[in-house]
């Protein structure tokens, strides 16, 4: 078993690596090469790169791709997707296409506060505890204000504390429950700096509060910090056409179609195992834009499926219904984004993608999200309820099996016109790619 080492973090990356690739490695010198051969040449741009996080070694590529022809709300877009999956880009593509000719995609900002909570335990009585909070609530605002100039400036700050009694559910447990607009931020920072400030405002008012008891005067505070969980920073994307312009598949009517691809959502909202691949697939989209723009996809993907499972049952995010002969698809999810702050001032590809998409503010680039997760979700399930999946997947499979053989640029064109006629597979590639070598 491999001895733990003390005090890694203070070693050199080239010491961390050395350390590493002997340790753990077969073959030291390989792992070493392929571990350096990430590293860009432009020092600084590495730098910058190494002190993202702590123990860096490395970087690791992920693919930047563009799905262009978006229409949304009548403005064209490209929206940029960093993701390694085969074949989203090409769905988000062909369903920005197909849209583009019905009238794009239609989107709104439903609402845009954010929520951070003050856990913590008080041992008396419940109408006394509200009493205090009523009144040292002020102080709550006033004492937080050098951290909520800024954000004031810019029309944003705290929106409202409440006190919230959980003593129902956990013994002695209450919360402070405050509600923000941090505006073009993501406002992680902004949050939790005001919680923190909360949280200590509330202990020290507790010890001076003549009414309390001794008992009650000792607050616990046991932690301070946002919510993923943003049911209120909403936003709404949606398609509608006639059902007479679905027409796209030649094997399948127009209404077969509407009604197949109505059903399919509606089994994702009653069935949560098909559910959650259903919402997987809108993730697809939703996280590539997330990621290329710099944002926390760990945040939306925890605060979407908690969305997902508001009604108690874990649902399909997106609905669907054919009413006058009228094809409508939406779907409204919660996104914490932003568009200033953290990582879009430093990565250089983040402030790339932001300016491909014309530096849109948080509310904007909401929107260009929920489009990508809606695109992606209708490229899905146009597929599952036409051709399969399949028949798409294995085309871009096919091209990471050439890639992982090193396909010359011949043999690629040979393979390529081949699969136009046949069935794709790992091993039925491998095998005719085996034959032209002969
Ligand atoms: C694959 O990454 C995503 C899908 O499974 C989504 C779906 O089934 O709707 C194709």
């Amino acid at each position: 078993m491999t001895k733990a080492i003390a005090g890694f973090s203070k070693l050199s990356k080239e010491e961390k690596i050395n350390w590493i690739v002997n340790t753990h490695f077969t073959n030291p010198e390989t792992a070493k090469q392929v571990i350096t051969q990430y590293w860009n040449s432009d020092e600084a741009l590495q730098k910058l790169h190494d002190e993202f996080i702590e123990n860096t070694i490395s970087n690791f590529y992920m693919p930047l791709g563009v799905a262009p022809n978006f229409l949304i709300n009548g403005k064209n877009v490209t929206i940029p997707m960093a993701i390694e999956e085969s074949s989203v880009v090409a769905a988000a593509s062909k369903a920005a296409k197909f849209w583009s000719n019905r009238g794009g995609f239609k989107t709104t900002v439903i609402s845009t506060e954010k929520i951070g909570q003050v856990h913590f335990i008080y041992k008396g009585a419940a109408d006394k505890l509200e009493a205090f909070f009523q009144t040292i609530k002020p102080k709550f605002f006033s004492e937080t204000e050098s951290i909520t100039k800024n954000m004031q400036k810019r029309g944003g700050g705290i929106i409202n504390i409440s006190l919230r009694d959980k003593t129902g559910e956990l013994e002695n447990y209450y919360q402070l429950h405050a509600t923000f607009n941090t505006k073009d931020s993501m406002g992680a920072n902004f949050i939790n700096s005001c919680l923190e400030q909360f949280a200590k405002t509330l202990k020290e008012q507790a010890l001076q509060y003549e009414a309390f008891s001794e008992m009650e005067k000792q607050i616990q505070v046991v932690m301070s910090i946002l919510s993923n969980y943003v049911p209120n920073c909403l936003v709404r994307a949606e398609v509608s056409c006639p059902v007479a312009d679905l027409k796209e598949d030649k094997h399948i009517s127009q209404e077969e179609f509407a009604e197949k691809f109505v059903r399919a959502v509606q089994i994702a909202e009653i069935e949560p195992y098909r559910a959650v691949t259903h919402n997987k697939g809108i993730m697809n989209g939703i996280d590539a834009v997330v990621i290329a723009t710099g944002n926390d996809f760990r945040a939306v993907e925890a605060g979407v499926h908690a969305f997902a499972s508001r009604n108690g049952k874990y649902s399909s995010l997106s609905h669907a219904k054919v009413e006058n002969g009228i094809f409508t698809f939406w779907m409204e999810i919660p996104l914490a984004l932003g568009t200033v702050g953290g990582l879009t001032g430093l990565h250089p590809l983040v402030k790339t993608a932001l300016e491909m998409l014309e530096h849109p503010s948080a509310e904007e680039l909401m929107q260009i999200v929920a489009v990508a997760g809606l695109a992606q979700n209708f490229a899905a399930l146009r597929s599952l309820t036409t051709t399969g999946i399949q028949q798409g997947h294995m085309k871009m499979h096919l091209m990471n099996i050439l890639n992982q053989f090193q396909a010359t640029e011949t043999e690629r064109l040979q393979v390529t016109a081949h699969f136009e006629h046949n069935t794709v597979s790992h091993s039925a590639v491998v095998d005719y790619l085996a034959s032209l070598r002969k």
